[in-house]
C-alpha cells in the first residue's frame, strides 16, 4: 500500500470553486459541499470516473450532480473512495455527510477541543470532512458558511474574511467566510467557540492596516500578548528579510488544548497546540517563550512559503517544512544572538535527525515513497531540510539567495511546485549550476566527511584532504558523491586567525566546494602549523572527522575566532572524556578522575567578555541522546554513568568558580523574554546546577531559596528540576507543591507530568502508572501523553531496565493509542525503532516488543513504522 513519488500524474479534475455549510451539532454536524468541477485540460485520462477521497468516519446523504440527486446506481463508495463513472466535463457537485466530531479522537478533520470545534486538515484530515479531491495540487476559492447556536458559539471562524452574519429559520446563527486565494484544502481551517479575542493591527509596507486577532478560552486570553508582539515582528521581518507582504484584511491565530502537532498555517486562521502559543513569566519558561516566537513566525512565514507558493505532492513537503524553518530559524538568530541560535539548532539536528538518518525510518528529504505521510512530518523533512536550504544560501551569499526566493515567488505564486523548482529558481536568479548539489535532495542519510592534513613548513603551504562517503540507508545500498560546502579557517598558536592563500585570494576563511570522494585543497602562505577549524558555522549536516589532539580542541575552545566552532571543540572534547568513561563502566573498572575539559571551563567561567548564553551552553555535557546517537552499541547505563561522572569531576573542581558565576548572575527587574535576561538566567541555572551537584550545603540551600522566591517559571522550575534530579530531602515536599500551585494551569501540569516521570526511583514504572491515573492526566490530551510518555523516555534506570519492563509498558500505549490516534501512536514507537542501535541485551528487549505490536490489528501509521523497523 505505498505510493511512489514516480508515479505522480496531474488531477483529472480540478475544483475551481469550493462551497461549504457546516451545520455544528453537538450530536451530529451536517456539511453540504457545492464543488464547481471540470476535467482538467492536463490530463490524458479524457474519461476517467471522478474518484473523491473521504473517510470511513463520513456517511453519505445524498450526492447530485447539477441539482440531479444521483440514484444509488449511479455512484459507488471503494475503498473510502465516492467513485462517480459518468460526468459532463463541467458540472457542480452537490454532497451532503453527516460527521461526529465529537467522536473524532483521531484530531484529525473536525474535532472537539474542550467546549470549541476545530480543525487539522494537513495533510489528509479534509476527507474526514467530506468527500474532496483531497491532494494538494487541486487548489480552490472556498467559501464556507457555519451554522451554530450562538450562545454556545458565538465565535464562528474560517478562512478569508468574513462576508455574510445572520439567523437561519430554527434561529441559530450564521456566518460566511470567503477566502479569495485559491487554495488545496489542507490549508482549510474551522472554528467554533466561546472564545475571547486580543485585538491588535499591522500596517503593511505598503500601508494597508491588517486586523490583527489572538483567540483563546477565556482563562487563557492573559497569555497572548507575547505571541502577538511576536506576530508584528514576524511580519515586519518578512517584508524586510523577504519583500513578503501580508495579502489578506485579516490574521487569525486560535489556541487549542488538543492538537497532535504544533501548530498548523491554516491560510488566514493559524491554529495553534496552546503549548506553543500561551506565554506569561509565571507559567512559562525562557525555553517555553523562545518555541513561541518561533512557531509563530514559522506559521506566518507559511502564509508565502507554503500558502501562495504550495506543494504539488507530499513527496515536495520539505519544499515548503525546510525552507520555513530555514526562514523562522533566521528570524530568531536576527532577534537573539545567531550563534546561540545556530549550536540549539545543530545540536537538536546532530542529536535527533542523525538518529533519524542512522534508523530503518531513514528517507530522503525528498522521499521516494510511503505508506501513511503523517508519518513523514519528520526531522529529516523539517531540519535537514532547512539545512539543505542554508547550504544554498551558503552558496549563493544573502543577496543571491535573495534574488533566487524573489525569482521563485514572482514564478510560483498560486501554484503547486516541486522542490526541483524550488532549486531551479535559486539556480537561474544566479546563473549557477546546482544539479549536483539536488542530490541532496534524493539522498538520504549522513555524509561523514574524513580530513586529513600536512603542513610543509619549508613550503609554507598546508594540504587539507577530505573524504567523502554517505553510508547505506534504506533501498539506498550506493550513494553518489555530494556537493557540501565546506567552512574552514586557520588558527594559530597564539589563538590569532591566521591569513592564508587560497585559489590565487588572501583570506582568513573559506567555503570549500567538497564534491567528490577524496579531493585536496591547498592553503599557501600560511605563516605556522595550524589547528584547522573545520565546518563553521556547521556549514553542511555532514558528520565530520578529524583527529584532534585534546590540546587542540582546548586551544579551539578558547581561541577559535568563530563562536559556533568553540562550543563545537568544547563537545568534541567532552564527548572524548565521556566515551573513554563509558568504556571504563563497561569494563568494571572504577572511573578515572582524569579530565581536561575542567582547565578549559576554568577559564572559560573567567572570561568575563563572553556571552553568558555561549557559556551556558558550553557547559551543558553532551545529552544522554547525543551520546546516544554517536555510540556503537548505545549503553545507557553506561552513558548515565558517565556523563554523571564528568559533571561531578567538574563541580567538585570548580566549586567556588560556579558559586561565584551563580551570585554574579543573579537578574534584576521585571522578568523580560529578552536575549539579555535570557543568557543570564541560563547561565545563573547552569552553574546553579553545579554547585549543586558539588554537594554544597550551601548551594542546597540556595537552590531550595531559589525555588521558593523565583517571580517566573524560568527559576522556579530550574531549581525544581534540580531539586529532584540530586534528590534532595525537599524533593516530594516541592513536587506536591508545585502540583497545588499550579493545578490549574494545563501546561505547567504537563512539565509537573514530565518532571514526576523522569524521576529515577527504585519504583520508576509504578510511579509512571500512577501518574496515568492522576486526575489530572487526560490520554485524550496528546501533550499530557507526550509528558509522560516523554519523562519515561529520560528516566534512563525505568524505560531501559534490563528486565524490559519499561519497553513492555510503552508497547502498551502504542497499542493502546494505534486505533484511538494513529499519529500519536505512530510517533510513540520512535524509540523501539533503534532497536538495533541498542546493546544486545536490550536489542532484543525491544524487538520482541516491536514484534507483539505487529501482531496487533494495525493502523497505517503504526504498521508502517513497525513493519520498516522489523525489515
Ligand atoms: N504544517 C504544519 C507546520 O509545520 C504541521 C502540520 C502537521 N500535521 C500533521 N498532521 N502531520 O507548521
Ligand atoms: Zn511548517
Amino acid at each position: 500500500s505505498a505510493i511512489f513519488l514516480k508515479d505522480y500524474t496531474v488531477p483529472n479534475f480540478l475544483i475551481d470553486k469550493t462551497e461549504l455549510t457546516f451545520d455544528l451539532d453537538e450530536t451530529q454536524t451536517i456539511v453540504t459541499s457545492r464543488l464547481h468541477l471540470r476535467r482538467n485540460p492536463e490530463s490524458k485520462a479524457r474519461t476517467s470516473p471522478l474518484e473523491l477521497n473521504g473517510g470511513e468516519d463520513v456517511k453519505l446523504i445524498g450526492v447530485a450532480i447539477d441539482d440531479y440527486t444521483l440514484p444509488k446506481a449511479e455512484y459507488a463508495i471503494k475503498n473510502d473512495k465516492l467513485v462517480i463513472t459518468a460526468t459532463p466535463d463541467e458540472f457542480v457537485l452537490t454532497c451532503e455527510t453527516l460527521i461526529e466530531p465529537q467522536n473524532n479522537t483521531k484530531l484529525e478533520g473536525l474535532y472537539r477541543s474542550s467546549s470549541m470545534f476545530c480543525t487539522q486538515c494537513e495533510a489528509e484530515g479534509f476527507r474526514h470532512i467530506t468527500y474532496y479531491l483531497d491532494r494538494p495540487d487541486v487548489m480552490s476559492v472556498f467559501t464556507t458558511t457555519i451554522i451554530a447556536d450562538e450562545s454556545r458559539y458565538p465565535v464562528m471562524l474560517s478562512n478569508g474574511n468574513e462576508v455574510a452574519r445572520g439567523k437561519t429559520e430554527e434561529g441559530k446563527t450564521f456566518v460566511t467566510w470567503h477566502d479569495p486565494f485559491k487554495k488545496p484544502a489542507y490549508l482549510f481551517a474551522l472554528v467554533a467557540g466561546n472564545l475571547e479575542v486580543l485585538n491588535d493591527s499591522f500596517t503593511t509596507m505598503s500601508g494597508r492596516k491588517v486586523a490583527l486577532q489572538i483567540f483563546t478560552e477565556k482563562h487563557n486570553i492573559d497569555k497572548v500578548d507575547f505571541a502577538m508582539d511576536s506576530l508584528k515582528r514576524s511580519m515586519k521581518w518578512d517584508e524586510e528579510v523577504y519583500g513578503r507582504e501580508y495579502d489578506l484584511d485579516i490574521f487569525m491565530i486560535v489556541a487549542v488544548d488538543d492538537f497532535n502537532m504544533g501548530a498548523m498555517e491554516n491560510k488566514g486562521l493559524n491554529i495553534f497546540n496552546s503549548s506553543c502559543l500561551l506565554a506569561s513569566p509565571e507559567t512559562t519558561t525562557d525555553d517555553g517563550y523562545l518555541r513561541v516566537e518561533a512557531v509563530v513566525a514559522h506559521e506566518y512565514f507559511h502564509n508565502w512559503s507554503g500558502n501562495r507558493v504550495t506543494c504539488r505532492d507530499w513527496f515536495q513537503l520539505s519544499l515548503k517544512e525546510g525552507f520555513t524553518v530555514f526562514r523562522d530559524q533566521s528570524f530568531s538568530a536576527d532577534t537573539h544572538s545567531d550563534v546561540v541560535k545556530r549550536v540549539e539548532d545543530v545540536s537538536f539536528l546532530k542529536t535527533a535527525q542523525f538518529a533519524e538518518d542512522a534508523s530503518p525510518m531513514a528517507h530522503p528529504i525528498r522521499p521516494a515513497s510511503f505508506i501513511e505521510i503523517s508519518n513523514f512530518y519528520t526531522l529529516t523533512i523539517y531540519e535537514k531540510g532547512a539545512e539543505v536550504v542554508r547550504m544554498i544560501h551558503t552558496l549563493l551569499g544573502e543577496e543571491g539567495f535573495r534574488k533566487g526566493s524573489d525569482l521563485y515567488f514572482e514564478r510560483h505564486d498560486g501554484q503547486a511546485v516541486t522542490c526541483d523548482d524550488f532549486v531551479n529558481a535559486m539556480e537561474a536568479a544566479n546563473g549557477v549550476d546546482l544539479s549536483q548539489f539536488k542530490r541532496w535532495y534524493s539522498q538520504a542519510g549522513t555524509p561523514r566527511l574524513q580530513v586529513t592534513d600536512h603542513y610543509d613548513e619549508q613550503a609554507q603551504t598546508y594540504h587539507l584532504t577530505i573524504d567523502q562517503m554517505t553510508p547505506p540507508t534504506p533501498n539506498q545500498p550506493t550513494k553518489l558523491a555530494l556537493h557540501v560546502p565546506v567552512k574552514v579557517g586557520l588558527v594559530g598558536q597564539n589563538n590569532q586567525a591566521l591569513s592564508f592563500t587560497f585559489d590565487g585570494q588572501s583570506t582568513d576563511e573559506v567555503v570549500l566546494h567538497v564534491n567528490d570522494t577524496e579531493q585536496t585543497y591547498v592553503f599557501e602562505n600560511v605563516s605556522e602549523t595550524p589547528v584547522p577549524s573545520l565546518l563553521r558555522g556547521f556549514s553542511a549536516p555532514v558528520k565530520l572527522d578529524y583527529a584532534y589532539s585534546t590540546e587542540q580542541l582546548l586551544q579551539l575552545m578558547s581561541g577559535d575566532p568563530d563562536g559556533f566552532n568553540r562550543w563545537s571543540a568544547s563537545q568534541q572534547l567532552a564527548v572524548n572524556e565521556l566515551n573513554g568513561f563509558v568504556l571504563q563502566f563497561q569494563q568494571g573498572e572504577t572511573l578515572s578522575t582524569d579530565t581536561r575539559l575542567v582547565d578549559g571551563f576554568k577559564s572559560l567561567l573567567a572570561d568575563e567578555t563572553l556571552d553568558p548564553a555561549m557559556v551556558a551552553l558550553i557547559l551543558s555535557l553532551p545529552s544522554q541522546a547525543y551520546l546516544s546517537e554517536l555510540a556503537d552499541k548505545i549503553d545507557p547505563q553506561a552513558i548515565k554513568a558517565a556523563r554523571e561522572h564528568l559533571r561531578q569531576l567538574t563541580a567538585q573542581a570548580l566549586e567556588t568558580e560556579f558559586k561565584q558565576v551563580y551570585e554574579s548572575n543573579a537578574v534584576t527587574g521585571d522578568y523580560q523574554a529578552s536575549a539579555e535576561q535570557i543568557a543570564k538566567r541560563s547561565l545563573k541555572n547552569a552553574a546553579l546546577m553545579y554547585w549543586v551537584a558539588s554537594g554544597s550545603a550551601e548551594a542546597k540551600s540556595a537552590v531550595v531559596c531559589q525555588y521558593r522566591n523565583a517571580d517566573n517559571m524560568t527559576d522556579q522550575f530550574a531549581a525544581l528540576s534540580c531539586i529532584v534530579h540530586f534528590e534532595l530531602a525537599e524533593a516530594d515536599e516541592l513536587l506536591n507543591a508545585f502540583f497545588e500551585q499550579w493545578k490549574h494551569e494545563s501546561l505547567v501540569v504537563n512539565k509537573w507530568l514530565m518532571l514526576s516521570a523522569a524521576r529515577e526511583q527504585d519504583n520508576g514504572l509504578e510511579q509512571i502508572k500512577q501518574l496515568m491515573l492522576h486526575p489530572n492526566f487526560d490520554i485524550k490530551n496528546p501533550n499530557k501523553l507526550r509528558a509522560v510518555i516523554g519523562g519515561l523516555g529520560q528516566n534512563v534506570a525505568t524505560f531501559h531496565n534490563l528486565d524490559g519492563s519499561g519497553y513492555t509498558f510503552l508497547a502498551d500505549q502504542i497499542i493502546l493509542m494505534n486505533k484511538r490516534n494513529p499519529q500519536i501512536a505512530s510517533r510513540l514507537c520512535t524509540p523501539l525503532t533503534r532497536w538495533q542501535r541498542m546493546v544486545p541485551a536490550l536489542a532484543e528487549k525491544m524487538k520482541a516488543e516491536l514484534e507483539r505490536i505487529a501482531r496487533e490489528d494495525l493502523s497505517k501509521d503504526v504498521y508502517e513504522v513497525v513493519s520498516k523497523s522489523l525489515a
